[in-house]
């Protein structure tokens, strides 16, 4: 299927067509992507075959709930290219996630993956609100991860001028920032804290930055962090959606007019939620697994992938297109401490209450007796709050948790920059049960 975007500071006619053009564009889309996946990728044929369809069922969307999922597992299984659909020679790029357990993803782009996901990208900064005038400080690491290069082409795409920085030497970055002038950056939403206590270091104010937009993602973060963030640099902060297996960044954006969930770049990722168990589509509002079918991509079509991450699908507000809403955290993430379930973007939310506290947190989970214990890491903002003052923030974090989220933790208030800080996603969850 060959695609044509363009992209300037204008919408594109897909941003505000009705959702009976989009549907319609989706179904065709949908129908060859399934085509193109059973034809040329046996594990696709193998999984369709096992489940008794064939792409000729799809008669419309709904119909996609019959066709089996595929996981991390299945593509780890294919390891490295076995979930290609086009020959090497036409596969211009491969981008592998890491992941902390076992092989890597691996993913593989063609010329026009890789000019879709330019597009997507791009199409991302704009409804974010930056423009083609606009400089772009990229601080998401370049390499194998998409965050760099990503955001990189994209800002290119729609004519921005790029500071290709990635990630790490943070005062560098700062300093960078300072000389260069840049209306946006792009980074985690951790190693932007990071950078904004080296601005304090420095005895510079974040505030006084030429900085008005940042797009953060690549990890799980709360509206009060938002708050957190665009206070201290003075700029909009959205919510930057995406995972390497359905493209890289640039998925789904808040656009910056509504900051109300990102939206879904539907007419390329078709989007479900399903139940985390049952593993059916839920009704829309409803919280669930997102699950995404790529509708155009042509080296790695990918059919019902489970993303893991847990989210609602929402009605359009500034665009046609649905909105997830901010992503609670991924199901592999979920602590169970004495049978309750919990996400460190909860306990994030109970830190930013307490205004003596900085953002900088980590949770550490050990069992004994069968237990599990939760110990909340936290510093103080300023080295000179003594020890009785310290005490009084225990107290008062450990109540926000026993009230709002049902657990008893220990909280640790330490000294600032005693927790480590991430150059990328920040590592929140350290578990020690199974050591
Ligand atoms: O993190 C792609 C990306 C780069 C997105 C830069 C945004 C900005 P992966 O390394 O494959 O790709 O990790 C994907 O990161 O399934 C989510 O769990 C998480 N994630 C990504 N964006 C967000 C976000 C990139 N805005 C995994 N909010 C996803 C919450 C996010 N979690």
């Amino acid at each position: 299927m060959k695609i044509e975007v363009n992209i300037s500071d204008e919408l594109e006619p897909i941003e505000t067509a009705s959702i009976d053009e989009l549907r319609a564009l989706q179904l065709e889309r949908m129908q060859w992507t399934l085509q193109h996946a059973y034809a040329n990728v046996p594990m696709y044929r193998q999984k369709f075959d096992d489940a008794g369809v064939h792409p000729d069922d799809l008669k419309s969307l709904e119909d996609l709930a019959k066709f089996p999922f595929t996981t991390k597992q299945d593509l780890r299984d294919n390891y490295p290219f076995g979930a290609f659909a086009v020959p090497m020679d036409e596969v211009v790029r491969v981008h592998a996630s890491s992941g902390t357990t076992g092989k890597p993803t691996v993913v593989g782009y063609t010329q026009q993956d890789i000019d879709i996901w330019a597009a997507a990208m791009a199409r991302s900064i704009r409804a974010a609100g930056g423009r083609r005038a606009d400089i772009v400080h990229v601080s998401y690491g370049y390499g194998l991860f998409t965050g760099g290069l990503g955001a990189h082409y994209g800002a290119e795409r729609l004519g921005c001028t790029v500071i290709p920085f990635g990630g790490g030497q943070t005062e560098r970055q700062v300093q960078l920032i300072q000389d260069f002038k840049p209306d946006i950056i792009m980074v985690t939403p951790s190693y932007c804290l990071a950078m904004a206590d080296e601005f304090d270091r420095q005895g510079i104010d974040p505030a006084q930055t030429s900085i008005r937009l940042g797009m953060f993602g690549a990890e799980p973060w709360t509206n009060s962090m938002r708050e957190e963030i665009e206070a201290r640099f003075d700029m909009d902060a959205v919510d930057l959606y995406g995972l390497s297996e359905i493209i890289g960044p640039g998925v789904a954006v808040e656009c910056v007019e509504t900051k109300d969930g990102p939206t879904i770049w539907e007419d390329y990722f078709y989007p479900e939620v399903v139940d985390a168990e049952a593993l059916v589509p839920v009704e829309g509002g409803v919280e669930g697994e997102l699950v995404f079918t790529s509708l155009i991509k042509q080296a790695m079509p990918i059919i019902r992938y489970r993303t893991r991450d847990l989210t609602r699908l929402l009605p359009g507000s500034a665009r046609t297109m649905r909105r997830m809403s901010k992503i609670t955290g991924r199901s592999d993430d979920m602590m169970i401490i004495r049978g309750v379930n919990v996400f460190p973007t909860q306990i994030e939310e109970q830190i930013l209450k307490v205004e003596q506290l900085s953002p900088h947190y980590q949770l550490e989970i050990t069992r004994e007796d069968k237990l599990d214990d939760l110990a909340v890491r936290v510093e103080v903002r300023r080295r000179d709050i003594d020890a009785a003052a310290r005490e009084q923030l225990v107290a008062e974090l450990r109540h926000y948790i026993k009230t709002d989220i049902g657990i008893s933790a220990h909280v640790e208030v330490q000294d600032p920059e005693s927790i480590p800080r991430s150059m990328g996603k920040a590592q929140r969850v350290v578990d020690k049960r199974n050591l």
